[in-house]
């Protein structure tokens, strides 16, 4: 059996945090990385606050993982987690170790560490030193290792150039989702779109701890950080795989019949977006994939590579509103005939570019606020790859059985065709007298909200109150 164990790679100003073995101990006089045993059915994340607060007496914040590696020692093998910690509050007071040492990164091999630690001052090391990106800022998304390490100054300097730090999400409308949710203590909240879990963390932070969230995502990926996040920062959150469709079964699996408030904040999360491999972002080179479960169904590379010329421009005009979506549609039958076929992001973009006859030069966009011109052919292909028109409405028909009576459910929508189907279904519910009438228009996020986070600025939120 292999047992899990976390480590701290605690950063203060350039400098990492070094704890020395207190007699008696194994390994005693050697060096480490704070940290220790994660327990049955804990995170990584949480075990560290833990240790860290048993072991030194301080708060973390905990960042993005380091390094991961195994060991074997005489009695068993350990899989050791690094994590970094970019933040703490209190005072170090080591419990078990007999000395503490901040050690700038290039130094930490000079120490005479334990040995498994060897390997996290090494990737620490060489991390600091190593040039990781061209040019005075990093632009790919695994080069922003400030800011997927939660480097307040890094988040900040994100947050005021108008974009979302690298892996993470700002969670849209939050004022507004709380005071239509009204979460009161005690509550039960079922949050279908929990993504990095943005407004879950409010919502529970303003329930308390008598309030429970249950949190869906058919992300597995990210739902597994989501719920190492969510875990490391306590309260009452339940985390399930399960897409729209399934919602109703995984709340009847967890013993009930309906929630108190439900949220549904629709689209991808920045994280989707922002990560290359899934192939989801103009922005950056990637497989086209676009699926937000990537354990099932067709990439969007597959569908393209099956759907007919007609079939194309259809999905373009209806999901995307996309003006030219016969020509793009064309232009990737000639690419796919002459045995070119779209297979990256890339290769989508500049089929988009050539269809809409601009030069690579012109094929960018102005500034954060404007819109790019593959935009809505990605949008329309997102949404045809991830079935989300058939999802929603599968929501929506569910909707009144899974809010109780005098309970809360909210949508965030993001585009007329989102909005369609939202607009239609509550009305219609609200005519049959299961909710409150009349549905009132949805609000639009503040001019503020829509000037920090480009990403907020087609938000409609919907709420509605179950009779
Ligand atoms: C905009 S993000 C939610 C962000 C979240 N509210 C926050 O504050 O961090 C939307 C999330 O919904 C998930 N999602 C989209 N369609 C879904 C579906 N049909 N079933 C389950 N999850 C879905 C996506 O995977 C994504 O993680």
């Amino acid at each position: 059996m292999v047992a899990p164990v976390c480590a701290a790679v605690i950063l203060r100003s350039g400098k990492v945090l070094l704890a020395r073995r207190g007699p008696g101990r194994r390994h005693a006089g050697k060096w480490e990385f704070p940290g220790g045993r994660i327990e049955e059915g804990e995170t990584p994340a949480a075990a560290l606050v833990r240790e860290l607060r048993e072991e030194f007496g301080i708060e973390a914040e905990v960042g993005a993982e380091a390094s991961r590696s195994r060991h074997v020692y005489d009695d068993g093998e350990i899989e050791l987690i690094a994590l970094l910690v970019p933040r703490f509050t209190g005072e170090l007071k080591p419990v078990e170790h007999d000395r503490i040492s901040w050690v700038e990164a290039r130094r930490l091999l000079e120490y005479d560490l334990a040995p498994a630690d060897v390997l996290i001052a090494e990737v620490v090391a060489a991390h600091r030193r190593r040039k990781r990106y061209r040019g005075a800022h990093p632009r790919r998304f695994a080069e922003k290792y400030k800011e997927l390490g939660a480097d307040p100054k890094a988040l900040a300097k994100a947050r005021a150039r108008g974009s979302t730090p690298a892996g993470s999400h700002l969670p849209v409308m939050l004022a507004e989702v709380l005071e239509a949710l009204e979460p009161l203590a005690g509550a039960s909240v079922l949050d279908c779109t929990l993504g990095w879990g943005g407004h879950a963390q409010a919502v529970a932070a303003r329930m308390g701890p008598e309030g429970s969230i249950i949190g869906l995502d058919r992300d597995g990926e990210e739902l597994d950080r989501a719920a190492e996040r969510l875990g490391s920062l306590g309260g009452n959150i339940l985390v399930r795989r399960c897409d729209f469709a399934g919602a109703r079964q995984a709340l009847r699996g967890l013993g009930k019949e309906g929630v108190d408030a439900l949220l549904a904040d629709l689209g991808v999360s920045s994280m989707q977006l922002d990560r290359p491999e899934r192939g989801m972002s103009f922005k950056t080179d990637g497989p086209l994939d676009m699926r937000m479960d990537r354990s099932q169904g067709q990439t969007a590379a597959e569908w393209l590579a099956c759907a007919s010329e007609a079939q194309v421009a259809d999905a373009l005009a209806r999901f995307g509103d996309e003006p030219d979506a016969k020509a793009i549609a064309a232009r990737l039958a000639v690419l796919a005939a002459a045995g070119r076929a779209a297979k990256t992001t890339s290769d989508l973009a500049a089929a988009v570019a050539t269809a809409k006859r601009l030069k690579p030069g012109r094929f960018q966009k102005k500034d954060a606020f404007s819109a790019h011109p593959a935009a809505r052919t990605f949008q329309a292909l997102r949404m045809v790859v991830n079935s989300e028109s058939e999802e929603l409405s599968a929501l929506l028909r569910d909707l009144p059985s899974l809010v109780r009576s005098g309970g809360r459910a909210v949508f965030l929508t993001f585009h007329s065709g989102e909005e369609a189907l939202v607009q239609e279904a509550l009305a219609s519910q609200t005519v049959a007298g299961l909710w409150l009438g009349p549905l009132t228009a949805p609000r639009k996020p503040s001019p503020e909200e829509a000037r920090e986070n480009p990403r907020s600025r087609s938000a409609r939120l919907w709420r509605v109150v179950r009779s």
